[in-house]
């Protein structure tokens, strides 16, 4: 065979995704695009055509290792330069040795949040749990505002910070419904300041944009132009495989279905010791793949996306469906189907803990970890003041800040201080043309991408540890994240309430016997019902990883209202040394000194 060859054509365009027209950016005409199917290890070439009229775009395939191909990640401003607006480019990489459930998304700006993304499936049995099933449903699951992501982002990097409020809905393969009787969805004030604020506090309703104001009514919304429901069909006493894609730019969710319990199988691509669960949390960036036994009574079943972690719950229904049972109309709201409060952070730390890795995994290197990064997850509001009161010249006005220091247990003016040299470090992310990786390659600006600016240099091969450690923000209110590797799968150490020491007793407690692997992990939470007094540490995530090949690998929170436009991301990058050439196609942005590149390329 020769691999796998598609085309995406990403355009922006008018469609009616929950009821309520919006402008999209769809693939080959759809939100999500097409779902790409390859073998293990072939050669995969997409060609994306950009074809929107002034954005540029980037194709990430998440999960995929990219050995030898760090050019191919598709990260702007890490791994390349985006593809310019009506222009195409061709990603050319193979994929993964081993099967599993995978996806792609647009990796600049809020590509992403306005729909460039879709499912990437490596096919075969990726556990022997999975290599009798009798069928496999893809469910791709997506949040959606109503406001553009051009505003969205607007809001998140301008001097008058603005949230943007949570989703007005949640999509299942592209589908979903929003109330148009209800403008309810759109007010983000639900906890009274927790959100809808600028950087003086919160904001009037009368001051709000439009559309978060109470009495805004939706625009165009119209019943007759909901998308159908998404029906899944199985046959009574089969076994199916659910691909469950968390594909959101915020959202925490939980998925269940109407009177079936659900077995983990598969964690990220990785084989999981079966789990069985009556519902599953799925944060961004995760993949799970549960197996459903259809040995209930025929007839027609909810399957409910129910968004948690936040107070602003919004769901999203499909159907299943046992083959030949009467097609009934369902009011999927009435349904009761047993899932977690949105705030219940015991379910989601005990379900993250309980899932194992199989036999089959390669256990963690034990006694080779060449270091432990301690990486501390906070929410600052940085007032734009500069360490001496001064107006800041950045606009950053709010970050959630990665850094090596834990904040002081209060939120004065000297750790937003601090949070903010961190984030302007990590402007050089979003602030520079010349990616990472052709910094490194061309020997260009290395001298900006110290260990202060978020970037680690680490070497193929060898083994690190990170914990992730969790803090609230200031109004003590203290959120889940997920966070996403590039390049290379981790094993899950564990997760952990409170603050990491280093004792020996809390290493003791790291699972180096079965843990799971997988690319994307929760950080626990307290829960906003526990608000603790002092800004004390709230929870930790410990893993451990081994790079697989050369390249610069962002490590960022996937909730990606969380990670470019507010500062969550630090860069785990391999050296100059060991980069393989960059591809004969290789898109040059501003800042790159072309000859150099000539010259580089002839020798
Ligand atoms: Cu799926 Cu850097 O992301």
């Amino acid at each position: 065979a020769n691999g796998l060859e598609a085309e995406l054509a990403i355009k922006s365009e008018f469609m009616s995704l929950d009821c309520v027209d919006r402008m999209v950016l769809s693939i080959n005409g759809k939100v999500p695009g097409p779902t790409l199917r390859v073998q293990p290890g072939e050669l995969v070439q997409i060609t994306v055509h950009n074809m929107m009229p002034s954005q540029s775009v980037s194709i990430h395939f998440h999960g995929q290792y990219q050995n030898n191909t760090p050019w191919q990640d598709g990260a702007a401003t890490f791994s390349g330069c985006p593809i310019p607006a009506q222009t195409s480019w061709t990603y050319s990489f193979h994929a993964n040795p081993t099967p599993g459930t995978y996806q792609y998304h647009s990796h600049v700006g809020g590509t992403s949040v306005g729909g460039v993304g879709g499912v990437l499936v490596i096919e075969g049995a990726v556990s022997e749990a999975t290599a009798a099933i009798d069928g496999e449903h893809v469910l791709h699951l997506f949040d959606w505002w109503h406001a553009p992501q051009e505003e969205i982002l607007t809001g998140l990097m301008s001097t008058q910070f603005r949230w943007p409020g949570d989703p007005q809905s949640v999509l299942i393969n592209g589908r979903g419904s929003f109330d148009c009787d209800s403008n309810a969805m759109y007010t983000c004030n639900i906890t009274a300041g927790a959100s809808c604020s600028d950087s003086k506090g919160p904001i009037a309703p009368a001051n709000l944009r439009p559309w978060y104001r109470p009495e805004y009514q939706p625009p165009q919304c119209d019943a007759s132009a909901c998308p159908d429901i998404e029906v899944f069909e199985v046959s009574m006493n089969g076994t199916y495989l659910l691909r469950l894609i968390g594909a959101t730019s915020l959202s925490f969710l939980n998925v269940a279905v109407e009177g079936h319990n659900l077995t983990i199988v598969e964690t990220d691509g990785h084989p999981a010791a079966p789990l069985e669960v009556s519902s599953v949390d799925l944060n961004s960036g995760q993949r799970l793949g549960v197996l459903l036994q259809a040995n209930q009574q025929p007839g027609t079943y909810v399957i409910r996306v129910q968004i948690r972690g936040r107070s602003g719950v919004r769901f999203a229904h499909a159907l299943l469906r046992y083959t030949g049972s009467p097609n009934v109309t369902v009011d999927p709201l009435g349904v009761q189907i047993p899932q977690p409060a949105w705030h219940d952070n015991n379910f989601t730390f005990q379900q993250q803990n309980a899932l194992r890795g199989t036999q089959s995994l390669p256990v963690p290197p034990n006694k080779q970890v060449v270091r432990r990064f301690e990486i501390v997850n906070t929410q600052e509001r940085l007032g734009g003041k500069n360490s001496n009161g001064k107006p800041s010249v950045d606009s950053i006005q709010a970050a959630i800040g990665l850094g090596s220091e834990r904040p002081e247990n209060n939120c004065d003016s000297a750790g937003n201080t601090r949070l903010l040299r961190w984030f302007l470090g990590r402007r050089t992310f979003f602030h520079s043309a010349t990616p990472v990786l052709s910094k490194l390659y061309f020997n260009q600006g290395v001298d900006e991408l110290t260990e202060d600016n978020s970037y680690y240099q680490v070497e193929v091969g060898k083994v690190y540890d990170i914990v992730v450690q969790n803090y609230p923000a200031c109004n003590g209110v203290c959120e889940t994240h997920s966070f996403h590797l590039h390049g290379m799968p981790f094993w899950v150490l564990g997760t952990f309430r409170g603050e990491f020491n280093g004792s020996a007793e809390q290493v003791a407690a790291f699972n180096l016997v079965d843990p799971p692997m997988r690319d994307s992990i929760m950080t626990p939470s307290e829960g906003v019902d526990n608000k603790p007094a002092v800004r004390a540490g709230c929870g930790y995530v410990v893993i451990r990883f081994k790079p697989i090949g050369p390249g610069a690998w962002p490590f960022h929170c996937h909730q990606l209202l969380h990670a470019a436009p507010m500062g969550s991301i630090v860069v785990f990058h391999t050296g100059p040394e060991g980069l393989p050439p960059p591809p004969s196609n290789l898109l040059v942005c501003g800042g790159m000194n072309l000859q150099t590149i000539m010259n580089r390329l002839k020798d």
